[in-house]
């Protein structure tokens, strides 16, 4: 099984950015962690702060991976452009956010995507991707 973990804008400073709201953990440390976790899957790691490469990602493996696990980031509240691209895949989108969003500034509320997505999990910690990934891994398409 094939998943593609996909960050947006700013999670490349996981670890390092506004640690008391995302942690100490950099991603890649937690990468490594998810991938021993779950080693019935494949995964595919991409990081971009830009809107378009977000989009090219989603197309390039969104009609091959069995599923994408995104963190759009602060995208998730403006981009009609990233929710029309989960719109028009095949490959099942879980949306998933390291903060609890409906506990934090109202503008944070709302998720352009989530609509397009099969569910979100938000709050959890970096934990949000492995729940995702648990989803995927026993629920296989
Ligand atoms: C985030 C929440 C977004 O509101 C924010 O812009 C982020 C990270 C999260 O993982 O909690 O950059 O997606």
């Amino acid at each position: 099984m094939k998943i593609q973990i996909i960050n947006g804008p700013n999670l490349n400073l996981l670890g390092v950015r506004e640690k008391q709201i995302y942690g100490s953990t950099s991603f890649i440390e937690y990468y490594e962690e998810i991938k021993q976790d779950y080693k019935n899957i494949e995964f595919d790691y991409f990081q971009s702060n830009s809107e378009g490469e977000i989009i090219d990602k989603l197309h390039n493996v969104g009609f091959e991976y069995n599923g994408i696990i995104l963190n759009a980031a602060a995208y998730t509240h403006t981009s009609l452009a990233i929710a029309d691209a989960i719109a028009g895949i095949k490959t099942p989108v879980i949306e998933v956010h390291i903060s609890n969003i409906f506990a934090r500034e109202k503008i944070r509320h709302s998720s352009l995507i989530a609509a397009n997505c099969i569910g979100s999990i938000s709050g959890f910690g970096l934990n949000s991707y492995k729940l995702a990934a648990h989803y995927f891994s026993t629920n296989p398409k």
